[in-house]
């Protein structure tokens, strides 16, 4: 099979995801942050989820380093946010744009849910590093998710129980 790199790019752009901030904070104490859809839950006992980040990256030494990361999960009103730090470069925080979880990791507001984690695990796969990280606090919230889907943010509105 001939490997058509743009039509491989749109099977797998075809799986609908949710979308989060990945947040942590730098040696110096300031907040970053860097939108994520390959976010997944690994495992309940022990609590473990993942994400995969770009060797690419201009945040790839920040978050290749890092102790600890918060999954910040976006709510549908927040494709703009979810824009900002997909941006090109480093993304910071302002101080008054976060709380900290209990490891420290920046807590945005108006999330559907946050999760802070200490890194337990990192696995080089190709071009990405996966970043396993071990849940030490959670925060839940209400709402309707953020979706991406085709390269189209959508939202968790119309959905049903299976
Ligand atoms: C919806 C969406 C999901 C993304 N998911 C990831 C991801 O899982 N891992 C990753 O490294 N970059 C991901 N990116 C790309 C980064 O957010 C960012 O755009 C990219 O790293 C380019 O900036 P940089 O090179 O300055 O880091 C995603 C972007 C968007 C818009």
């Amino acid at each position: 099979m001939t490997f058509d790199l743009e039509l491989y790019r749109r099977a797998l752009g075809s799986f609908a995801t949710g979308v989060t901030i990945v947040t942590t904070l730098d040696e110096a104490g300031n907040g970053h942050g860097l939108t994520v859809n390959s976010f997944t839950s690994v495992s309940l006992d022990p609590p473990l989820v993942l994400w995969c980040l770009g060797n690419k990256s201009d945040s790839y030494e920040l978050f290749s380093n890092c102790a600890n990361y918060a999954i910040n999960i976006l709510a549908d009103q927040q494709g703009d946010l979810a824009l900002r730090f997909a941006g090109k470069g480093k993304q910071s925080l302002k101080g008054d744009e976060f709380s900290r979880m209990q490891t420290g990791s920046p807590m945005l507001p108006g999330m559907c849910a946050v999760i802070d984690t200490k890194v337990v695990q990192k696995v080089v796969a190709g071009d990405h590093l996966i970043l396993i990280g071990q849940t030490q606090d959670y925060w839940v919230g209400h709402g309707h998710g953020l979706t991406y889907h085709r390269g189209h943010f959508g939202s968790t509105t119309a959905w049903f129980r299976p």
